[in-house]
């Protein structure tokens, strides 16, 4: 019998944290459950999320799982086995200041990509890098599954901190796009062995195996993407922006028809189009305050107010299990594939050693084995990521020396960014705006 193991949600009043406790309880037997805390500095949203676990636990039997709430590390992570990091400082308040500063200017405002993605980038390493220490301190032994924002930004500030640290970057879009192909086009995604590589939020498809139908499936599925968009299958259905993040998938993949892309690159290959259509007075910040946080708030006063139907009433996707299937994989030893986001040391053969990558990896017990490409990769795409992984190490350094100089390096060297004199422009106001959260630069 495996032991009952203990999770700590780092940044638990997440609208991300039903998901994953649906996901947890669905698999209980692979991942029996003796503990569940919930780890934020925001104690309102935390004592919602409490309220909102607890109904979940009592309402599938699961009540004999202790819950906490706290915004004490000491607590929160004191002897646990994992911790779920899904932290975002300054919240979406500051989301929203990201992408509207980028906007003001004509440049790309996203939330992981582009300027914005790096306004975020110096938000957050600090905060992770703090979880991280208190991991450290209170859990040496736990496993850190890692999906905060922006990934590769994070992965790269704490490998330079912590070299040795039991942690995984893993992001959920890869399993997104492939859901989402297989709902659109017939297949079954769960016979797909894919290989893969870039960065974080910036790759490609190279092959996409057919584990039943015995072939590499990928040049139909381009065909099928050139001449049919996707509908958004997932727990986005009905969401306008999704549906045109995954039609762009057919835009980028009509042009370069040698992979499948994954649908981030349309900020660094059309920044002038997603400007155009973007609202720079209500970007995807808004849309998640009203959207997802207000139904989460909604959920919690409805348990407040005694109501038990109708509670739980939405699709949370493909995100909770993910990070189910990494943590089962890991403590039942079962050597699943995912795609993880690691240096590169040679899985990416003509990139620098030093890059931090996304590419398919193997889960065990001994933690990560990323799976080595071989063949170099293509100019076009060697060259894209370069530029991006210069661009991010340059910010990681501004970080680290508290470097203005280093910051506008990075801010330049941007694939959004058309001109150093836009890039200083916005940084400057963005040192404004992140007073409180980055370290001081000069
Ligand atoms: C995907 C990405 C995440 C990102 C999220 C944003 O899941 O993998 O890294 O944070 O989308 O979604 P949202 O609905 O908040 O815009
Ligand atoms: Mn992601």
């Amino acid at each position: 019998m495996t032991k009952k193991q203990v999770i700590t949600i780092a940044g638990g009043g997440s609208t991300y944290t039903p998901g994953i406790i649906q996901a947890v309880l669905k698999d209980s037997e692979r991942l029996p459950l003796e503990e569940i805390r919930l780890y934020d500095i925001n104690q309102e949203r935390n004592d919602d999320m409490k309220l909102v676990i607890d109904f979940m636990l009592k309402q599938e039997g699961h009540d004999n799982v202790k819950l906490i709430s706290t915004e004490n590390p000491a607590i929160a992570f004191t002897g646990c086995d994992f911790v779920f990091s899904q932290i975002r400082v300054g919240g979406m308040k500051m989301r929203e200041q990201d992408e509207k500063i980028a906007l003001k200017h004509g440049l790309v405002g996203q939330e992981t990509c582009g300027l914005g993605g790096f306004a975020y980038g110096l938000r957050s390493m600090g905060g992770l890098l703090e979880v991280v220490g208190y991991v450290q301190q209170y859990a040496p032994e736990a496993w850190i599954l890692n999906y905060t924002n922006p990934e590769s930004i994070i992965s790269e500030a704490v490998r330079r901190q912590y070299p040795g640290i039991k942690m995984i970057n893993a992001c959920d879009m890869t399993i997104s796009i492939e859901d989402t192909m297989a709902a659109n086009y017939g297949y079954d995604h769960t016979n797909w062995v894919s290989s893969y590589y870039g960065l974080n939020h910036f790759g490609w498809y190279t092959e996409i195996y057919d584990k039943e139908l015995k072939r590499d499936i990928m040049p139909e599925l381009i065909e099928k993407l050139i001449s049919q968009k996707m509908d958004v299958t997932d727990a986005n259905a009905g969401d306008t922006s999704w549906q045109e993040a995954f039609g762009m998938m057919s835009v980028i993949t009509k042009d370069f028809p040698t992979h499948i892309p994954n649908n981030y690159l349309e900020y660094y290959l059309y920044p002038d189009m997603v400007v155009e259509k973007a609202d720079k007075n209500y970007t995807r910040a808004n849309m998640v305050m009203n959207g997802r946080e207000k139904n989460t708030k909604e959920m919690a006063n409805k348990i407040r107010e005694g109501k038990t139907e109708d509670v739980l009433n939405f699709n949370f996707g493909v995100h909770g299990e993910y990070i189910v299937d990494m943590a089962t994989s890991i403590l039942n030893d079962e050597h699943r594939r995912f795609m993880l986001i690691v240096p590169n040391q040679g899985a990416i053969p003509n990139l620098r050693e030093d890059a931090v990558v996304e590419v398919p990896a193997y889960v065990g017990a001994t933690g990560v084995e990323p799976i080595s490409l071989r063949n170099p990769i293509p100019d076009f795409h060697k060259g894209l990521m370069e530029a991006q992984v210069a661009a991010e190490k340059l910010l990681v350094d501004a970080y680290f020396e508290g470097s203005y100089q280093k910051a506008l390096q990075a801010f330049t060297l941007n694939q959004t960014v058309p001109s150093a004199r836009v890039a200083k422009i916005v940084l400057d106001e963005m040192i404004e705006a992140n007073k409180e959260y980055w370290p001081e630069l000069s």
